[in-house]
Order: C-alpha cells, then sequence, then structure tokens
C-alpha cells in the first residue's frame, strides 16, 4: 500500500478532462509533505462552435475533444518542463457529464496510463470543482461547505474528506445557475455563453429595478435546494410585457436584477448552511464563481456571518484539467487504490462517488 510506504519523493500527477467543451489537461506536483504545486493548467475550449446553437452540442464537444487531446496533453507537460516518464500517476473525468465527451478523455488517459505503466484514477468531476480551491489556497478546513455553481451544476456539498466523503445536501430542481445566465442572455439578445455578458452589463443597471422572483425561499421550501427556472420564465415574461406595450426593455437594468436575485438566493442559502452545520468555512467553484456580484455579496455576507470565504482565481472554477489531477493527488496522498485500466465513465455519476472503485 502506498501509504504504508515512506513517501521521500515529489511525484507529478497528471488529470485530463473532458465532461464538457473544455478538453483539459493539468500537471500537479504533490510533494513529500502533502503539498500540492500546480505546474501546468491547459485548456482547449469548443466554446465557440457550440455558440451559434445556444448550448453546448454533444457530438461536436466530442470531436472537439478528440483533435484537442493529444495536442492539449502536449502542451501541458511542455509548460510543466516534465516528461511522461516522470508521472507518477494519471487522474481522469470518469463523470457525471456528457457520455460521448467522458469517453474521449477516459480513453485518451487509459492509453497514456497502460503505454507508460502508470495507476489511473477516474474521479468525479464536481469532487475537481471543489479540490481546484487547494491548489490556489492550500488545504481545506475538515469539514467545511462548498457551493458548486456551473453551467451544468448548482449543489451545495459537504466536503468531510476531499479524497472520500462528499455529501450533496441540496441542489437545483431545474435549471442549473450558470443555464439560466445561458437563457436569459438568449432573451436579452446576447451572446452564448451568457454569464460574461450579463456580469458586464449588470455593471451599469441598478439591480433593485425589478423585484424578480427568489425561487425556493419561502418557509416551507426545501432550505438547501434551488430553483432558477421559475426565475428565466419571469425576466423573459417582463421583457415580454415590455415589448409588448411597445416600451424599451432596459437590458441592463434587467441583466442587474436577474443577477441580483440569483446572488442573493445562492449566498443566503449557502451561508445559512455553513452556520447550521457549525462550519467556519465556504468555498465557491463552478463557472458562475467568476461572477463579479455573486463574489462580492457572499464576501459582504460571509464577513457579517464571520464566516472564512474561499473562491479560487477564474481559471480555476471553469473547467479544466488542473482540477483533476488535484483530486488525484489527494488520493495518491491518501493511499486509496487507482480504478485501474477496467475504468469505465457514467454520465450521472453522484458526487458522493469520489473517485471509481
Ligand atoms: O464550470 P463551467 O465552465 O462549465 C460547466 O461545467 O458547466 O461553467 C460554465 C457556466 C456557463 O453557464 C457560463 O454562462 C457561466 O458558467 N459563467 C458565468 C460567468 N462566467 C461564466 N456566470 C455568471 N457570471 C460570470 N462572470
Ligand atoms: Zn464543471
Amino acid at each position: 500500500m502506498i501509504q504504508d510506504r515512506i513517501v521521500t519523493q515529489d511525484r507529478i500527477i497528471l488529470g485530463v478532462e473532458s465532461s464538457c467543451d473544455e478538453t483539459g489537461v493539468g500537471v500537479v506536483r504533490l510533494g513529500a509533505d502533502g503539498s500540492l504545486e500546480l505546474l501546468a493548467d491547459e485548456v482547449a475550449s469548443s466554446v465557440e462552435e457550440h455558440a451559434r446553437f445556444g448550448g453546448v452540442v454533444p457530438e461536436v464537444a466530442s470531436r472537439a475533444h478528440l483533435e484537442a487531446m493529444v495536442p492539449t496533453m502536449r502542451r501541458a507537460l511542455t509548460a510543466a518542463g516534465v516528461a511522461l516518464s516522470d508521472v507518477h500517476a494519471v487522474a481522469v473525468t470518469a463523470g457525471p457529464g456528457l457520455a460521448g465527451a467522458l469517453l474521449v478523455g477516459v480513453s485518451a488517459a487509459k492509453a497514456y496510463a497502460a503505454a507508460h505503466g502508470l495507476p489511473l484514477y477516474g474521479v468525479n468531476h464536481l469532487a475537481g470543482h471543489v479540490a481546484a480551491d487547494t491548489l490556489q489556497h492550500g488545504p481545506l478546513p475538515s469539514p467545511c461547505l462548498a457551493l458548486l455553481v456551473s453551467g451544468g451544476h448548482s449543489s451545495l456539498l459537504l466536503v468531510e474528506d476531499l479524497a472520500s466523503k462528499i455529501t450533496e445536501i441540496g441542489s437545483t430542481i431545474d435549471d442549473a445557475a450558470g443555464e439560466a445566465y445561458d437563457k436569459v442572455a438568449r432573451v436579452l439578445d446576447l451572446p452564448y455563453p451568457g454569464g460574461p455578458p450579463i456580469d458586464r452589463l449588470a455593471k451599469q443597471g441598478n439591480g433593485c429595478a425589478i423585484a424578480f422572483p427568489r425561487g425556493l425561499t419561502g418557509p416551507r421550501d426545501a432550505k438547501y435546494d434551488f430553483s432558477f427556472s421559475g426565475l428565466k420564465t419571469a425576466v423573459a415574461r417582463w421583457v415580454e410585457n415590455r415589448e409588448r406595450d411597445g416600451l424599451a426593455v432596459p437590458v441592463a437594468d434587467v441583466a442587474a436584477s436577474f443577477q441580483e436575485a440569483v446572488a442573493d438566493v445562492l449566498t443566503a442559502k449557502a451561508v445559512r448552511a455553513v452556520r447550521e452545520f457549525g462550519l467556519d468555512t465556504l468555498v465557491i467553484s463552478g463557472g458562475v464563481a467568476a461572477n463579479s456580484r455573486l463574489s462580492a455579496l457572499a464576501a459582504q455576507r460571509c464577513e457579517a456571518a464571520g464566516i472564512r470565504l474561499r473562491v479560487p482565481r477564474p481559471k480555476l472554477c471553469t473547467d479544466n484539467g488542473a482540477m483533476i489531477a488535484a483530486v488525484g493527488a489527494h488520493l495518491v496522498a491518501a493511499g486509496a487504490e487507482p480504478s485501474g485500466l477496467g475504468l469505465v465513465t457514467d454520465p450521472g455519476l453522484p458526487v458522493s462517488t469520489v473517485s471509481m472503485g
């Protein structure tokens, strides 16, 4: 067993990500003392190929992964200044994600592992989003709470051990937060993905101009679950009504008021969960964590509640291979069994399965 050996050397861990529209390869150095150092984080995105469809087209994403995988791997190894012969283990996203896209990454990781006789770890993409923060801010206190907000997920996670114990305490019952941004952007004639243009436009608007609904915030509602579908519909109806009445649509105010509703609900529920579970640290990750209003409101509410807030830099928030290498490093450090070359993908992998047996 790995943990029974006295480890005196640094170990290089490779991470491969391909669950959605980003092909990511990351390289992380796991120090003998358990510390993590990010050596490379290379990403090739097919987002522009999906833009005209207003969302990710799975077949287009799979094809793009196939084309980008080897060049991205080469760029990452060069940037890290390591050769494949220096690598100690390979970690790859096994789920959740798009079935075809996952298969490309797992097949590539298997090939690299088999060719170089390396242990292979199939890991959970959502655990990766949380682990990304440890590359920037060091080890996470255990337990802590993570708010994961991306184009595909909106969840509150109780993180007891990044290598083995993550429990979902709440999630969206309909649209993910990022999905709501993308759909509202379409209503406002803004480009895909909708998060960045709405974020920019909202800075010129008034977040209190329109009182959009805050989903699942009533006294009888599930306190840690989210719902953004009603909000998206409310924005669309509001805009339609203005247009029907021949009035101009104050786009910046709509963007700011929508953004305020999202940030309000996400931060209120996250802070409540941290308090009720008796924790002291909140990590926010995933593409929507790059949102300026979300981080500002989270900072304000966490400070008022005496909670430490950790938000990784935007490049670590969106999908990347470094976060997968980070989970791999935590698994290697914990002496976890590798998944082996029989590893299968699971598009619906629950967050409670951090690594595939
Ligand atoms: O984590 P991510 O890169 O991919 C998924 O796993 O989904 O997240 C992408 C999502 C998109 O929906 C995008 O609109 C949203 O993150 N996003 C933002 C911002 N930047 C990206 N949402 C709000 N504000 C932003 N600044
Ligand atoms: Zn993601």
